[in-house]
């Protein structure tokens, strides 16, 4: 049997200031301590409830408990991967890929700039809250963008994420307000290009 843990928020590796001017101490701080904290709260307490149920053997909604685990399970695992996607400007951030993702890219794509423009309008179009994402289909060898809405809908399943980019205006709004295509912009900055290799080299094992 495997040991049962519960949702934790995952430390940084980098200080909230880190990302600064692209993302602000404030913004990140907030992003990471509030609006992250509570989807591993809303994961945790919804697995509570569902315990506490099956003990009591009581009746649940399971339609509006599992839709409600899936929001904030995928919120947790999302902002999991957003935080590592990310690395202070020149210090792991920004500039092109290089590696196996480059070359992913490059095939898919045609070029990094038309990526780049994919992947900004899958991110500029999300309506509402939502991600873009870069995920690799291990069927078919493509790496695929994914437009996320919320945390959870018009996800491919079982595609590892490689690179994501969250556009919930929590997001940004302390710092671009509504300005979301500013928001984007800068996180090119700070795309830590590594870090999706890595993904993708694990993915194609
Ligand atoms: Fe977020």
């Amino acid at each position: 049997m495997m040991e049962i843990k519960k949702y934790e928020l995952p430390k940084l590796s980098y200080d909230y200031g880190d990302l600064a001017p692209h993302i602000s101490e404030e913004q990140l701080k907030l992003h990471h301590t509030k609006h992250h904290q509570a989807y591993v709260n809303g994961a945790n307490e919804i697995l509570d409830k569902l315990d506490k149920a099956r003990k009591e053997n009581s009746d649940i909604d399971i339609k509006a408990t599992l839709k409600a685990l899936s929001f904030n399970i995928g919120g947790h695992i999302l902002h999991s991967l957003f935080w590592k996607n990310l690395s202070p400007s020149g210090k792991g951030g920004g500039g092109a890929p290089s590696g196996k993702i480059s070359d992913a890219i490059k095939d898919e794509f045609g070029s990094f700039d038309r990526f780049r423009k994919e992947f900004t309008q899958a991110a500029m179009t999300a309506e509402g809250s939502g991600w873009a994402a870069l995920a690799f289909c291990k069927k078919t060898g493509r790496p695929i963008i994914m437009q996320i809405e919320k945390h959870n809908t018009n996800v491919y399943p079982t595609s590892k994420i490689l690179l994501v980019i969250d556009v919930w205006e929590h997001a940004y709004y302390l710092d671009y307000k509504n300005e979301r295509a500013k928001f984007i912009d800068a996180f090119w900055n700070i795309v830590d290009w590594k870090e999706a290799n890595k993904r993708l080299e694990e993915a194609m094992k």
